[in-house]
């Protein structure tokens, strides 16, 4: 049988390492684009740009995607028309993400195997862990590590994904009709990883992204991604948990979220004690994750990460840390990178927003 690799895992970067590319985080409320150009060792931010619909707080189900996938390929794409007007970048090329709900991954072990055996091997296993027939997947595999499997056999790790054929090509439907030709596509977290990739020890990390409606909890030891779980406990959650709490508007709750958060200070305190429970279950979650890493692995992990939207949260970091006994690990996203002074606004306080949309422009440069 044939197996359908994911091209733009390979195809991507340029011959001179230089250039300028688009990084576009296509989330569920927000499209976010970075536009990244790299001169030598110089990479520089030559804008930014972040445009959201507020529709999914009146209606949930209009969010410009979820995870049961519905994504309005039409609507999408006319946002992001509307963002390149805005951004007006020097080119159209971009490398763009994929969520890793629409997609499966896996951790495989085998016998230590040619190239060749190997690329067999995986098409074999695959299709017992993929729920779908082969042929309508795209697969890739990063290699993890080797290791003795006793009796002088050595085994390897690979982590499996597979993305819906058809999900590659929705996707290939929305750049395109928003004049912007893809040259390199991954999943998010992959992306993340780039980007903050120097903020991580060896040891095993959570690196936890909260969004709006999906968080995502991503295991990172020795430089890559171990496993990956996602639950759609996030943002929304939380600012619909304090509508109801308050019986007021959802705009108004994403408002009141977003200004005060966890402060425990004077009135204030009231909406830190209504948020917590709701913000608890997202926690419970990374900790479940967490579980089954070192259930799986036989290690500890002790060290987390937050990023995207939710990450804003004021007081979520102290917060995690006390729930799980694990220690915060931060980040600078934008860190080493040239920019313009206009755009000093995003780089001191998106972090947590565009670090995806970064991570993925560095890809076509690396
Ligand atoms: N200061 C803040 N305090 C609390 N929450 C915040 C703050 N700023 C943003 N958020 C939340 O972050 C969420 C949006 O995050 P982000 O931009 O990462 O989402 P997304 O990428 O569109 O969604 P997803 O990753 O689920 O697809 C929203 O729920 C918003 O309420
Ligand atoms: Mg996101």
């Amino acid at each position: 049988m044939k197996l359908n690799f994911l091209e733009f895992f390979r195809d991507v970067g340029n011959f001179f390492k230089g250039g300028t590319v688009l990084g576009v985080d296509i989330g569920t409320v927000s499209i976010k684009a970075v536009e990244i150009t790299r001169d030598g060792e110089v990479f520089s931010l030559a804008n930014y740009g972040i445009l959201g619909t507020k529709k999914y707080l009146y209606f949930p189900n209009q969010a410009i995607q979820t995870s049961s996938l519905k994504i309005s390929e039409k609507e999408t794409s006319e946002i992001l028309r509307v963002l390149m007007k805005e951004m007006r970048p020097k080119t159209n090329l971009v490398v763009c993400s994929i969520p890793a709900f629409t997609s499966f991954t896996t951790v495989l072990d085998m016998p230590l195997l040619s190239p060749d055996e190997m690329a067999r091997s995986i098409i074999f296993q695959a299709q017992q862990y993929i729920p779908m027939p082969i042929k309508e997947v795209s697969v890739e595999w990063f290699p993890m590590e080797q290791y003795d499997g006793g009796q002088g056999q050595k085994f390897q790790r690979v982590f499996l994904v597979g993305i819906p054929n058809d999900v590659i090509a929705r996707y290939k439907k929305i750049y395109k009709d928003a004049g912007l030709k893809i040259v390199g596509m991954e999943i998010e977290q992959f992306a993340l990883l780039r980007a903050l990739g120097k903020f991580f020890s060896e040891a095993p990390t959570l690196l936890v992204d909260i969004g709006a409606q999906s968080t995502d909890i991503a295991v990172v030891e020795k430089g890559t991604i171990r496993q990956i779980e996602q639950t759609d406990y996030s943002g929304i959650y939380l600012t619909q948990a304090l509508a109801r709490s308050l019986d007021i508007s959802m705009i108004r709750a994403e408002e009141l979220k977003c200004r005060r958060g966890l402060s425990s200070l004077g009135a204030d305190s009231e909406l830190s004690t209504l948020l917590l429970p709701f913000l608890d279950v997202i926690i419970q979650e990374t900790r479940h994750a967490k579980d089954v890493y070192e259930r799986r692995y036989g290690k500890k992990i002790e060290k987390f990460m937050l990023v995207g939207g939710g990450a804003n949260l004021t007081g979520i970091e102290k917060h995690f840390a006390a729930q799980t006994g694990l220690t915060a690990s931060h980040h600078s996203a934008f860190m080493g990178m040239r920019y313009p002074e206009r755009l000093e606004p995003a780089v001191k306080s998106l972090e947590n927003e565009f670090a995806l949309a970064l991570g993925l422009a560095r890809r076509y440069f690396s």
